[in-house]
């Protein structure tokens, strides 16, 4: 059954959700759905909640209350939320806003559920696997450290200095790929070297499994950021490394998530290392996204 919902963004963000859902363009009532229904609906409301949460908290710092329609300060403090708001400045000539109040909740959904987990995710194998090697966090000690000035990673000529923790990144997406598996779905039958897929099928292809297969990569189960030459890169063969999918579909927000890694990974470096805690388990635990199954229990310790 094909569901559709029309939200009324306005009335979202007060106390009460506009939501209506149809069923093969029939409208049926909210009390005709299953519990299961219902707690789909109850979550979505929530999620929406936490989104205009969000809003809601950077409003002050870049909205004018006092004026009725322009209400942008241009002060925006400079974080995404709100960069977000102050663009939705209204345009002078025709005195439209350019972004609607539904495209930026839209946008920031999409930041808060495809870009938040995927990247904390990465981070945090990231700092675990770095906990692993005393060699490697030194290296990148010390690429970090040649950067100078408080925030000199992130001007555009600084961070292309950070390759080796850009292969530090490469290679923990590598072992532990956020999205550790994607899928399609065959429209006509078709064969795949000798296997033949009827139409309908869903295809898994898995990200953790390719990744650590020796025919691509040697030692595929050591962490080793050095591997990350030009000339792997070059031999590889596609798809081969795909953390971001692939194709049509594969994630919009790639170079984005690049540049965050490298900048937070960079940044926190530069103050602070962190020991695992000798007693705990890390255990890869493949949900929608390859998360710590106990959480990762780390000691942040100061550089000096
Ligand atoms: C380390 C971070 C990230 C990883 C590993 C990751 C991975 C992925 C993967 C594997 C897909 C599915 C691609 C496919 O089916 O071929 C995807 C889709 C997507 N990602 Fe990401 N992502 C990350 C960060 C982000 C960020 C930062 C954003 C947004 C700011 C984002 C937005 C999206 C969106 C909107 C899609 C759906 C694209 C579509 O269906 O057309 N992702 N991502």
């Amino acid at each position: 059954m094909t569901r559709k919902m029309n939200y009324s963004w306005t009335r979202m963000c007060g106390q009460s959700a506009d939501l209506n859902i149809h069923g093969d363009n029939n409208k049926i009532s909210i009390s005709q759905l299953t519990n299961n229904q219902m707690g789909f609906t109850h979550l979505t409301h929530l999620l929406d909640k936490i989104i205009c949460h969000i809003i809601n908290d950077h409003k002050p710092a870049v909205v004018d209350s006092t004026t009725e329609l322009g209400h942008i300060n241009n002060s925006s403090p400079g974080d995404l939320v709100s960069d977000l708001l102050a663009s939705r400045k209204a345009d002078p000539g025709s005195g439209k806003v350019f972004i609607s109040d539904l495209l930026l909740k839209d946008n920031i959904m999409t930041i808060f559920l495809a870009g938040h987990e995927t990247v904390a995710n990465a981070l945090t194998w990231t700092f675990y696997l770095l906990s692993q090697s005393k060699e490697i966090e030194d290296k990148l000690h010390n690429e970090v450290d040649s950067v100078p000035g408080e925030n000199a990673h992130t001007n555009d000529a600084n961070m292309s200095k950070l390759q080796f923790t850009e292969k530090v990144f490469a290679e923990s997406m590598r072992l532990y790929p956020p999205a550790w598996a994607v899928g399609r779905q065959a429209i006509n039958d078709c064969k795949i070297g000798s296997y033949l897929i009827p139409a309908g099928s869903t295809i898994l292809m898995s990200q953790y499994l390719t990744h650590r297969d020796p025919r691509f990569f040697t030692e595929p189960h050591r962490f080793s950021p050095e591997r990350w030459t030009n000339e792997l890169k070059a031999k590889l063969p596609r798809f081969s490394y795909f953390p971001f999918g692939g194709g049509p579909r594969s994630c919009i927000g790639e170079k984005f998530a690049w540049m965050e890694g490298i900048l937070a990974i960079s940044t926190i470096s530069r103050r602070w290392r962190m020991d695992l805690e000798p007693s705990h388990l890390v255990v890869p635990q493949p949900l929608v996204t390859l998360r710590p199954k106990y959480g990762m229990l780390m000691r942040l310790i100061k550089r000096t």
